[in-house]
């Protein structure tokens, strides 16, 4: 870069900054190309005093979708006065944030209609569940005031159920076998000097001392079992009675559990995670209210987007809506799909990202025979089985009735599951979910609804992956013409509602900073 660029950068920075503040500098930087890369901590919103000395106004910009990435932008975009309308197709905002109660309906695109009979105070997520502490999501759940509680996503007392094992053994007992077989064979190799040309005397001393501790192994450096794996009668005043032997070494590889074992390992799904208090939508309700509801328009499907030297047009199924900027958060594979002036390489690269099946089932009991049975307390029960998972829920505990999700699938299993009327998917996940808990799983079975992502209007997808991070997906990070790209798949959080929200706050800087710097 040349010394002469950096000067004429840093003096309209310095510019920018005096006439409008921080908020308006780093949005001049993000659209410089210069802020950094994580927008979490450095976002400054739009401020109305962002106007004051530029001469320049709020423009009026049309938003395409009332997901989470498409309300983030209006919200955003508020704060500082701009004139934002949303155009949703569906009847309700919110996207894939889907929280499905008593009496709600849900639609498939072949027709199927399931109405939900849960009771008071049962509630579905049939979308995400689960926040990482690091995530964006909660810095909006601390802004708009929703209340969050502990998701309980790694629970030693749920179960891991591979095929081919007779019945389900707790997470606990798989991870102590497979800690203390792996601990067992490391220390062992390394007693016998299979890592003398690596470590030193010392570190390989180290080394040993952590293995006996990883594994609870015992002075001859085998594994012969552990207090970990838990207990048929846990200890009180007697000793309590252990849960029988260990398996062999290889009975235990043959089982298969390593994947169950290791699913909260990586940073997305670490412990601790979180739930807004009363189902995710809640997020959505806060927003649509900061928002104003009023600038949400629901059942409005745009049918084309024409990108103009002045501003844009959003053709819809009523009519017309003309706007100095369209910000489009719709799937891609919708979009790509959708009339437009905005060239062969914005469609090219639309097509790109592939969309995933994904689909949930919310299982609703009259007692919560997880928590009296199984002493299960939240977490999530492993298998490889087509259902997946099973996930048990978070809040409400000791409450009469409760809803289980009976399976959370994507790929081929979710496209089996999608394939099937909701009956039909509930009876095979029952009968899968019997092998791990038994008859009671069916025969007390209250209700369910079961929702697969691709068969959702105006969604097709549980989300949409990029076969790489080139090309394409450079291409949409910036606007076409006036028309900006938002949305989960867009960044490296696709999947996560904080993809959405990362997406939103660059879209809005880059569009913010263009309106300061009155470039059309
Ligand atoms: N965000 C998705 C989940 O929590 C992938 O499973």
């Amino acid at each position: 870069m040349g010394e002469d660029r950096v000067l004429t950068r840093r003096a309209l920075l310095v510019g920018v900054g005096a006439a409008g503040g921080a908020g308006a500098m780093f949005a001049a930087m993000g659209a410089l190309g210069l802020a950094p890369d994580s927008q979490t901590k450095d976002f400054v919103p739009p401020r109305p005093s962002d106007f004051s000395l530029s001469g320049r106004a709020a423009a009026k910009v049309v938003i395409l979708g009332g997901g989470v990435a498409g309300l983030a932008c209006a919200y955003e975009l508020g704060k500082a006065g701009y004139d934002c309308t949303v155009l949703e197709a569906a009847d309700r905002a919110g996207g894939r944030n889907r929280t499905v109660r008593g009496g709600d309906r849900l639609t498939e695109l072949d027709g199927e209609t399931q109405t939900a009979e849960f009771e008071e105070g049962t509630y579905f997520n049939a979308g995400p569940g689960r926040i990482a502490p690091w995530m964006v999501t909660l810095d909006y759940c601390r802004e708009l005031g929703v209340p969050i509680e502990m998701f309980v996503n790694n629970n030693a007392s749920a179960y891991v159920y591979t095929q081919g094992m007779t019945a389900p053994i707790r997470s606990r007992t798989a991870r102590a076998d497979l800690y203390g077989y792996v601990a067992e064979l490391l220390a062992k190799a390394t007693d016998a000097g299979a890592l003398n040309q690596r470590l030193t005397k010392d570190d390989r001393e180290r080394l040993s001392e952590f293995l006996r501790h990883f594994g609870d192994l015992g002075p001859d450096l085998g594994y012969n079992g552990s207090t970990r794996r838990g207990f048929e009668t846990y200890p009180g005043v007697g000793d309590g009675i252990p849960i029988p032997a260990p398996s062999s070494l290889q009975d235990v590889l043959a089982a298969g559990t390593g994947r169950a074992i290791t699913m909260d390992f990586g940073y997305e799904q670490a412990t601790p995670m979180f739930q807004p208090v009363g189902g995710m939508d809640s997020i959505v309700t806060a927003l649509v209210r900061a928002v104003g509801p009023d600038r949400i328009r629901t059942g409005t499907r745009v049918t084309g987007v024409k990108d103009l030297p002045d501003g844009v047009e959003v053709t819809h199924r009523g009519g017309a809506f003309r706007a100095d900027y369209c910000i489009a958060t719709l799937p891609p594979h919708l979009l790509a799909r959708l009339p437009h002036n905005l060239g062969g390489p914005v469609t090219a690269a639309l097509r790109t990202p592939v969309p995933i099946a994904a689909g949930k089932l919310g299982l609703e009991y009259g007692r919560r025979w997880w928590e009296i049975d199984d002493r299960i307390y939240g977490g999530i029960t492993e298998t490889d089985l087509d259902i997946t998972h099973i996930w048990y829920p978070s809040h409400g505990y000791h409450s009469r009735s409760g809803l289980v999700v009976g399976y959370y699938n994507s790929e081929e299993n979710a496209e089996l599951y999608g394939r099937l009327s909701h009956g039909e998917r509930r009876d095979r996940a029952l009968t899968q979910g019997k092998k791990i808990h038994g008859e009671k799983y069916r025969s007390e079975l209250r209700s369910s609804v079961s929702v697969a992502w691709q068969r959702q209007p105006y969604i097709e997808g549980g989300w949409a992956v990029w076969p790489s991070y080139t090309g394409g997906f450079t291409v949409l990070q910036h606007p076409a013409g006036r028309v900006y790209f938002a949305g989960d798949w867009l960044t490296r959080l696709v999947a996560w509602q904080a993809g959405a929200l990362e997406s939103a706050r660059k879209v809005v800087t880059d569009l913010h900073s263009r309106v300061l710097q009155g470039t059309s």
